[in-house]
C-alpha cells in the first residue's frame, strides 16, 4: 500500500540490491529514506524499477565480482527500458569510482559511502543525461550532521529487530581489510541522535536493537563511551533486547564484560572476531592481541556469565600461513568452543598491506583449510546444541516457519535460531520455551508459557 504523502502521478520505483555486510543493509535503508523524499518507493522487482541501485561490498573479491556480473545482466533490462537509470553505491563504488562508468556503459552514476545523502542532486543531473561519479569523502562533522537528517520513519522495513549504526569507518587498519579504505576513518555518532533513533524505532514496535559499527567498543562522542551508551540505551522503556557487532578484542575490557551482567536488555551473546589462532599471523594481520590475551578476554565474559554464547570471524590461508599455524586456529576453535563461526578464505584486496605480502596460498589450499575448519566446527556446534536440550530459553518470535505448518521461528537471547512447534504466537512475542531438539543450525522447542508480550 502506498503512503498518503506519495504523489500518485509522479511516484517512481526504485530497486536496491544489497551485497555484503549489515553495514550495507543499513545504508540501503538510509538510501530509501532519502529517496522517499524524492517520491520513490521500493519495488522488489528489477523489471518494474525506474531506478536500480547496486549497493556493493568489496570486503572479499567474490562479493566484488558478483557486482560486475550483475551489471552485465542488467544490460538486457536497459535495452528493453532505455529510461531505466542504474547507480552503483557502496564500497566497490567508493574504491573504483569513475572506472565503473568506463567499464560498464549502462551505469549512470556511481556514489561513495559518504555520498548517499546527495542522491537527490545526483538523480537530478542523471535525469538531464549526465554521467556522475561522486565518491568524495566528507569531513567528520559533516557526516555527523548528515546522519540524523532522515529518520527511519520512511525506511524499508521496521520489523521487531533493527540495526542502528553508531560508528562508521575504522581506524584499525588490519592488514587484510579494505574497510578503512572504503569507509574512511572512524566517526562516532552523537549519543543524543542514537538515543532518539532508538526511541523512534521502539515507538514503531522494535523489540531488539543491534548496534552496528566496525569497531563498536571504541565508540566515543560528547564524552560518552561505548559502555555508557549501552547503559543509556538499556534505560529506554520497552527495549527488550540489545546487541552489538562487532567489538575488537583489543578493546574488550572488564567494564564491558560487567555490562552483560548489569544491563537487563543486553543479550548474553558476544561476537568477538579472532581471525587466527597463531600469534605470528595475528601480528601480520596487525590485530594487536595475542592468543593469551584473547583467552583472557573470553574468560572475562565466561567467569561472569558461563551461559553466554560466543561467535567469531576466522580467516584461513592468510599469506604465509603454514600448516602448523592453521592447526593453531583449529586448536583455538576446539578450546574456545564458539557457538558460531563466520569463516572466510583470505581474499587479497587491492590497497591493503597484506596484498603486498609474499607467499600467497593457492585457492585449493585455502578451500581445503576452510573445509577442515567447518567440519570441526559443525561437530562442536552439534554437541553444544545437544547440551541445550531440556533447558528453558526466552525466544523472541520473528515469524512463521517457511516449510513447517503450525511452527513459529525466533531467536534465543544467545542468538540461537529456534523453531517452536504448536505455537499460537505472533511476531514480537517473547516466549519461554523448553528446548526439545538440536540440529547443527537450529534448535527445536515447545512453549512452556503464554506470551509475555505487553503490547
Ligand atoms: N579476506 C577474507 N576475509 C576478510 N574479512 C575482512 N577482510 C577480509 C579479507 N580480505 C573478514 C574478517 C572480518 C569479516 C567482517 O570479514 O574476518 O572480521
Ligand atoms: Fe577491518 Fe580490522 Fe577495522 Fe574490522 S577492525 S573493519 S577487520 S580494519
Amino acid at each position: 500500500m502506498k503512503e498518503p504523502s506519495q504523489n500518485e502521478d509522479t511516484a517512481k520505483k526504485v530497486h536496491i540490491q544489497t551485497f555484503g555486510c549489515q553495514m550495507n543493509e543499513y545504508d540501503a535503508d538510509k538510501m530509501l529514506a532519502v529517496l522517499r523524499h524524492e517520491n520513490y518507493f521500493h519495488t522488489n522487482y528489477q523489471e518494474d524499477a525506474d531506478l536500480i541501485i547496486l549497493n556493493t561490498c568489496s570486503i572479499r573479491e567474490k562479493a566484488e565480482n558478483r557486482v560486475f556480473s550483475e551489471l552485465g545482466r542488467l544490460r538486457k533490462l536497459k535495452s528493453v527500458n532505455p529510461e531505466l537509470k542504474i547507480g552503483v553505491g557502496g564500497c566497490v563504488a567508493q574504491q573504483e569510482g569513475e572506472s565503473i562508468l568506463l567499464r560498464e556503459a549502462n551505469v549512470d552514476f556511481v556514489f561513495g559511502t559518504d555520498n548517499l545523502f546527495e542522491l537527490p542532486e545526483m538523480l537530478n543531473k542523471v535525469s538531464q543525461g549526465q554521467k556522475i561519479s561522486q565518491t568524495e569523502r566528507h569531513p567528520r562533522q559533516k557526516i555527523r550532521n548528515f546522519i540524523p537528517n532522515y529518520t527511519f520513519q520512511q525506511a524499508r522495513h521496521f520489523g521487531i529487530k533493527a540495526h542502528l549504526t553508531i560508528t562508521k569507518g575504522c581506524n584499525n587498519h588490519c592488514s587484510f581489510c579494505v574497510v578503512p579504505i572504503t569507509r574512511g576513518p572512524e566517526v562516532s555518532r552523537e549519543p543524543e541522535d542514537i538515543l532518539a533513533e532508538a526511541q523512534q524505532l521502539i515507538s514503531v514496535g522494535t523489540k531488539e536493537i543491534c548496534l552496528l559499527g566496525q569497531n563498536v567498543n571504541s565508540y566515543k562522542a560528547n564524552g560518552v563511551d561505548f559502555v555508557e551508551l549501552l547503559h543509556r540505551l538499556d534505560k529506554l522503556e520497552n527495549l527488550e533486547r540489545l546487541r552489538f557487532i562487532s567489538p575488537h578484542p583489543k578493546d574488550f575490557h572488564a567494564v564491558l564484560a560487567d555490562a552483560f551482567v548489569t544491563l537487563p536488555s543486553l543479550c548474553e551473546h558476544l561476537h568477538l572476531p579472532l581471525q587466527s589462532g597463531s600469534d605470528r599471523i595475528l601480528r601480520g594481520m596487525r590485530r594487536w592481541y595475542t592468543m593469551e590475551t584473547f583467552y583472557e578476554k573470553v574468560a572475562l565474559l565466561r567467569d561472569r556469565l558461563p551461559e553466554a554464547t560466543l561467535s567469531t570471524d576466522l580467516i584461513v590461508g592468510f599469506p604465509g600461513e603454514t600448516e602448523e599455524e592453521f592447526e593453531m586456529t583449529m586448536e583455538a576453535v576446539r578450546s574456545v568452543c564458539f557457538d558460531l563461526i563466520y569463516s572466510f578464505k583470505y581474499s587479497s584486496r587491492p590497497g591493503t598491506r597484506a596484498a603486498e605480502y609474499p607467499e600467497h596460498l593457492s585457492e585449493n589450499e585455502k578451500s581445503e583449510r576452510l573445509r577442515t575448519l567447518l567440519e570441526t566446527q559443525e561437530e562442536i556446534v552439534q554437541k553444544k546444541n545437544e547440551a541445550l536440550v531440556g533447558s528453558i530459553q526466552e525466544v523472541l518470535i520473528e515469524g512463521k516457519h517457511h516449510r513447517k505448518e503450525n511452527t513459529a521461528t525466533g531467536r534465543t537471547r544467545g542468538n540461537h535460531p529456534v523453531s517452536i512447534i504448536n505455537s499460537a504466537t505472533k511476531v514480537g512475542d517473547l516466549l519461554a520455551v523448553r528446548i526439545t531438539g538440536a540440529q547443527p543450525n537450529s534448535l527445536e522447542a515447545e512453549p512452556i508459557s503464554t506470551s509475555t508480550d505487553s503490547g
